[in-house]
């Protein structure tokens, strides 16, 4: 893979809180190939409008909200990020099976217009979560991973286009979904940085070989000196 192609499957997370920092980490990886992921954080700060503006330099984007409401709500919600011109969204599998068909619908309706239709994930148990609370908590019988298995499936059912999931869940994910399921791993640490708070973490190399689509790396990158050179020794084994 060249250069471009491989960072064509990174994922940056803004997680920054203001438009200008947001903008001087976009300046310094613009021409890379990379996607930006702007999560709940930094679209609180500055809403639909940083999209459209980091979509004018010309990166896809990731919006990264993790809807979970009815199924008529997130269906008109997702319409108008459509419009905003996100290039991936996603919701909560736990949304259930309605809620994600109504999704997939409504952004595939929405965007037929559009040079490219954005893709719609789910995503299926945070990885935040621990065995122990997922039982004790949500009182859910059934393994964790085996859970996750399992609503990744219903996601594909459902038409979602893929799921975001522990890169430590995408052998398995793979294994049990169609060859196109996007996999969206985080956690990923390339093998010079610390891991921080993440656990359970993976390096770029081996989240593509457990199966991930693309991998969503956030400090490695965001809190590095020279940003653009951290992307770029991603890969470094
Ligand atoms: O800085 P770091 O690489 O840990 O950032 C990871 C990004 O991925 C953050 O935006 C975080 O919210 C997100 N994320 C995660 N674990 C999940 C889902 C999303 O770390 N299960």
């Amino acid at each position: 893979m060249d250069e471009t192609s491989k960072n064509q499957r990174v994922m940056v997370a803004l997680d920054v809180q203001g438009r200008e920092e947001a903008l001087v980490l976009a300046k310094a990886l613009q021409g890379s190939g990379c996607w930006l992921k702007v999560g709940l954080e930094l679209y609180a700060y500055t809403g639909p409008a940083m999209i459209q503006e980091l979509k004018a330099l010309g990166f896809p984007i990731f919006l990264d909200l993790k809807l979970h409401d009815i199924p008529t709500t997130v269906e008109r919600a997702i319409r108008g990020f459509v419009q905003c011109g996100v290039d991936m969204i996603n919701v909560h599998c736990s949304g259930g099976y309605d809620m994600m068909a109504r999704a997939a619908h409504a952004v595939r309706e929405a965007g037929s217009t559009l040079e490219r239709v954005p893709k719609v994930i789910g995503v299926t148990v945070l990885t935040s979560m621990s065995e122990d609370q997922f039982r004790q908590e949500m009182g859910v019988e059934r393994k964790l991973q085996e859970h996750v298995v399992e609503l990744a499936k219903l996601a594909e059912k459902a038409g979602l286009d893929g799921v975001v999931a522990s890169a430590r869940e995408a052998r398995e994910i793979r294994r049990s979904t169609e060859s196109g399921f996007l996999i969206v791993t985080p956690g990923i640490r390339p093998t010079w940085s610390e891991a921080q708070d993440q656990s359970r973490v993976l390096t770029p190399h081996e989240a593509l070989e457990a199966g991930s689509s693309y991998l969503v790396v956030g400090r490695p990158i965001t809190r590095a000196e020279d940003p653009r050179q951290a992307l770029e020794k991603l890969w470094v084994r």
